[in-house]
């Protein structure tokens, strides 16, 4: 018996570690780009309330590994290669970059997209979960308009980038949020679609939502937009995913100035130019 002690020890052992292996396959590995951003440290807040792993991405990821006890890992979206290694054995992205310093929307949000869904497919990803923004579905509404003609058409290529993840044939879910201010959960979440409503939402709200698409079948293949409103019950959106139509995106924004926006000025001037001139005839 007591020669048998060593054996029955290794293969308690090793039965355990290969317990401990199989939990471990099955947990979801979630990849987050954005992570260090104001809207990704919401993300990375929410996750880490879920029985899953994470990896944070960022270019500046070798600063960060002293700061908390995430697996950080550098990658840039404008390189794929950084990319098809940050991505191996990870089951879920949520994307929620953006342009910081001189890049612009195209750079990051378009061709950053396009990195990514490819290096997505090298890796088998079965999720990409995407924040983009009101506007890139072609809303037409001030603040859009005035977007587009300040930040290089921005709605135009957030839209193609959500083209991209919604042809990729990857599992996708597009979460387009209004003005991002507010305090996180603090009122209802409203979900639309079509890219007709204008509002406000908080950066903790959005990354509520962006987390719990992981979790809701409903929520796979959508896009649509959300917004606080403060009619609805704080947590009622949860409920909310299966009521959305697959396929119904708005169109693809052209960052385009829209045509009433210039057609009905420059009928006013036509018509003011023209009664200047009668009256100077006229004397
Ligand atoms: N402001 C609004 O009202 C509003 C409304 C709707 C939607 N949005 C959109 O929501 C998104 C998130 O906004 P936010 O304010 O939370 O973001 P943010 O704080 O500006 O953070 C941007 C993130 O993008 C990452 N990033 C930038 N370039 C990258 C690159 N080349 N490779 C990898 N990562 C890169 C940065 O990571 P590192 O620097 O660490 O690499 C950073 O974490 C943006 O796309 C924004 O346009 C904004």
């Amino acid at each position: 018996m007591k020669r048998l002690t060593p054996f029955f020890f290794t293969l308690a052992f090793f039965t355990l570690f290969q317990s401990t292996i199989v939990v471990s396959d099955e947990t979801q590995l979630i990849g987050v780009f954005g992570a260090s951003g104001r809207t990704g440290t919401h993300i990375i807040e929410e996750l880490k309330k879920r029985d899953v792993g994470i990896r944070a991405f960022s270019r500046s990821a070798d600063q960060k590994d002293s700061l908390d006890a995430l697996d950080w890992v550098y990658a840039d979206v404008t390189d794929e290669e950084s990319l098809s290694i940050a991505l191996r054995d990870v089951d879920v992205i949520i994307s929620a970059i953006g342009p910081v310093g001189g890049d612009n929307s195209e750079i990051v949000d378009y061709l950053g997209t396009i990195n990514i869904v490819s290096a997505a497919k090298k890796n088998d990803v079965q999720q990409i979960i995407y924040m983009s923004s009101i506007g890139a579905g072609g809303a037409e509404n001030i603040s859009t308009v005035i977007l587009n003609l300040f930040a290089n058409k921005t709605m135009k290529w957030k839209a193609l980038a959500e083209d991209e993840i919604r042809n990729s044939g990857i599992s996708f879910t597009i979460v387009r949020p209004g003005g991002l201010v507010g305090e996180t959960a603090t009122q209802g979440i409203q979900f639309s679609q079509g890219d007709n409503v204008l509002g406000w939402i908080p950066r903790g709200d959005v990354a509520a939502v962006l987390v719990e698409s992981i979790y809701k079948d409903g929520a796979k293949n959508k896009t649509f937009e959300v917004i606080n409103d403060e009619s609805l019950a704080v947590n009622a959106w949860r409920d909310e995913f299966d009521s959305l139509e697959l396929n119904e995106y708005g169109k693809i924004a052209t960052g385009e100035l829209p045509i009433r926006y210039w057609l009905i000025p420059s009928m006013i001037l036509l018509g003011v130019i023209y009664l200047i001139r009668r009256r100077r005839t006229r004397n």
